[in-house]
């Protein structure tokens, strides 16, 4: 479902190339859970970001289903995109919206009508048990809140691919845990 071939990422860094990540193939099938491990420094994130284009490969290709994402036109990738939900170390939620704020803001850029949004995100964030905090800012959340609240953003547009990108690194061991386990449900 997932097919990276032959894929290269180099960084131009004062004029030197810098080799990030170098001919990686995977393939990883519909329902698999997919781990990458590694040094810090390695390219696991310019890896997973070029799993939805954030970054472009300098070689080789990326395919979901079948279609090669740097084939796409601007509108197909940005439609391909809304299908693929990512999660952060840092959570990456805005300060200024609240919980559901900011739940609804993947729907409002993959242009989720409005009377449709305000189900999408009660379902959402009945997922990571967070209903009761929909009007509560990220300020007034803990680091695994947080990460349920980016999780159902992640989950909002119904995705067939979720890129995680060490999702629980900045997390205590039991709510490391409990956020494994919103992941894998
Ligand atoms: N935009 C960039 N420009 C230059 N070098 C980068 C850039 N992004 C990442 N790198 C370098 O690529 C390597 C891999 O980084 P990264 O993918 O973040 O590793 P990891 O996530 O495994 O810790 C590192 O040496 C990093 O400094
Ligand atoms: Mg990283």
């Amino acid at each position: 479902m997932i097919k990276f071939t032959n894929v290269c990422k180099t960084f131009s860094v004062k004029n030197k190339l810098f080799t990030a990540v170098s001919h990686v193939n995977l393939d990883i099938r519909e329902n698999e859970i997919y781990g990458i491990i590694g040094f810090s420094g390695a390219g696991k994130s310019t890896l997973l970001r070029m799993g939805n284009l954030l970054e472009k490969p300098t070689e080789g290709t990326i395919a979901i289903n079948d279609s090669i994402l740097s084939d796409l036109s601007g509108k197909q990738l940005r439609e391909a995109r809304n299908k693929i939900g990512m999660v952060f170390q840092h959570f990456n939620l805005l300060a200024n919206r609240t919980v559901q704020g900011n739940v609804s803001l993947a729907l409002e850029l993959a242009n989720v009508p409005k009377h449709e949004r305000a189900k999408i995100i009660a379902e959402s964030l009945q997922i990571v048990d967070l209903s009761d905090k929909a009007n509560h800012y990220p300020a007034q959340l803990s680091g695994g809140q947080k990460q349920r609240v980016a999780i159902a953003r992640a989950i909002s547009t119904r995705p067939n691919v979720l890129l995680c990108d060490e999702p629980t690194s900045s997390l205590d061991p039991q709510t490391t845990q409990s956020i494994l386990a919103y992941l894998k449900k």
